[in-house]
């Protein structure tokens, strides 16, 4: 495997490594001069064919924490107004040198379309595809989990709203499942996909009598953009059925986690005041993002998969030494003068 595509091309044992390494990168994160030469001198490129504020600047971030050179590719201003085609861009792009390409499309299966032309020469991310899937979003989403709560094992997690267009209730179904946790979709039912067979999960209609049993209530976003129809009466009859409400927040168990994607409609998926509570870890979220696109990135560019899903994080090489340009505590150079290049030898500092 050199591209991430799907959450169900990972194991179990796959995804706890990841997070283990994402621990790695968190401790980076916190560093004075967050920054580290793990990928110096590759080079991704970010593909955006749809709008996106946090996972295009959270992966923008950690590629610069990792190193490594970005080049931004942003349809409005690109020969895909003259009429390009998707296989003459990307054959394009890879001809000036490039290691990764991230990609986010509204159409499903872009990422393994581009993976196909270039026969595997490029490692791909995918950063959403269509309805599809968001594997980086639901790695950061059963990170911050099991940050908070330690494991997922026997939790119940409970999938609110608009399942029908979300590529993250896909993508965190399968991670969630994969992790031991279980979990409900609660929508009304023109909201869920046509057939859920396949889907390891339970479907239930009314929010009220699942809240008390749910140790973390994902809300997703109304995505307006992508219906065609009319999925719900109104904005407010649906707030006043599924939207987490102050009311609601207070059925939950005194532990239960409120998460959401973002962007968030305030006010219709979650009420203001819910969505600012100690309990709400949207922005542990966001932050978390980056230090699982960092371990993601580092997985792929970096050391080889072969090398590290299987392996200890204590067993990877020195590349999560300070990067020697940098200075202040903390951020002085150890063991290998020659960051980038492995030694095989030397510990991980975690
Ligand atoms: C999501 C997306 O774009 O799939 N946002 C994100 O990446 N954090 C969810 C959404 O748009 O509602």
């Amino acid at each position: 495997m050199n591209h991430l595509l799907s959450i169900s091309d990972l194991t179990r044992a796959d995804i706890e490594q990841l997070h283990r390494l994402t621990d790695s990168f968190a401790e980076v994160s916190r560093r004075s001069i967050p920054k580290v030469p793990a990928l110096r001198g590759k080079n991704v490129v970010w593909l955006f064919y749809e709008d996106s504020t946090r996972t295009r600047l959270s992966f923008e971030q950690a590629a610069k924490r990792l190193s490594a050179d970005t080049m931004t590719f942003s349809v409005g201003s690109s020969s895909v107004k003259k009429g390009e085609s998707l296989r003459d861009t990307v054959l394009t792009i890879e001809a000036m040198g490039v290691d990764g390409i991230v990609v986010r499309h509204a159409s499903a299966g872009v990422p393994w379309q581009i993976a196909q032309w270039l026969e595997d020469r490029v490692s791909i991310v995918n950063a959403g595809d269509g309805w599809h899937e968001h594997p980086t979003q639901a790695l950061l989403d059963s990170y911050t989990i099991r940050d908070e709560r330690g494991a997922l094992d026997g939790m119940h997690i409970g999938i609110v709203g608009d399942v029908k267009h979300s590529r993250v209730a896909r993508s965190d179904v399968l991670a969630y499942t994969a992790l031991g946790a279980e979990v409900t979709l609660i929508a009304p039912p023109t909201l869920l996909p046509s057939s859920l067979e396949g889907w390891p999960v339970t479907v239930r209609h009314d929010l009220d009598t699942v809240l008390p049993s749910l140790d973390v209530v994902y809300l997703l976003r109304m995505q307006k953009e992508r219906m065609t129809e009319h999925l719900v009466p109104s904005l407010r009859e649906y707030t006043a059925r599924y939207g987490l409400t102050s009311r609601r927040v207070d059925a939950l168990r005194d532990d239960a986690l409120v998460m959401h994607p973002g962007p968030m409609n305030r006010g219709v998926e979650i009420s203001a005041e819910v969505a600012d509570l100690p309990r709400s870890v949207i922005i542990d979220q966001v932050r978390n993002g980056v230090a699982t696109r960092m371990a993601v990135l580092y997985l792929l560019l970096g050391q080889g998969v072969d090398k590290v899903l299987g392996a200890e994080v204590s067993e990877l090489p020195v590349v999560l030494d300070p990067d020697p340009s940098g200075s202040g505590p903390g951020n002085q150079a150890q063991g290998s003068n020659h960051p980038g290049q492995a030694s095989p030898t030397a510990g991980v500092r975690a």
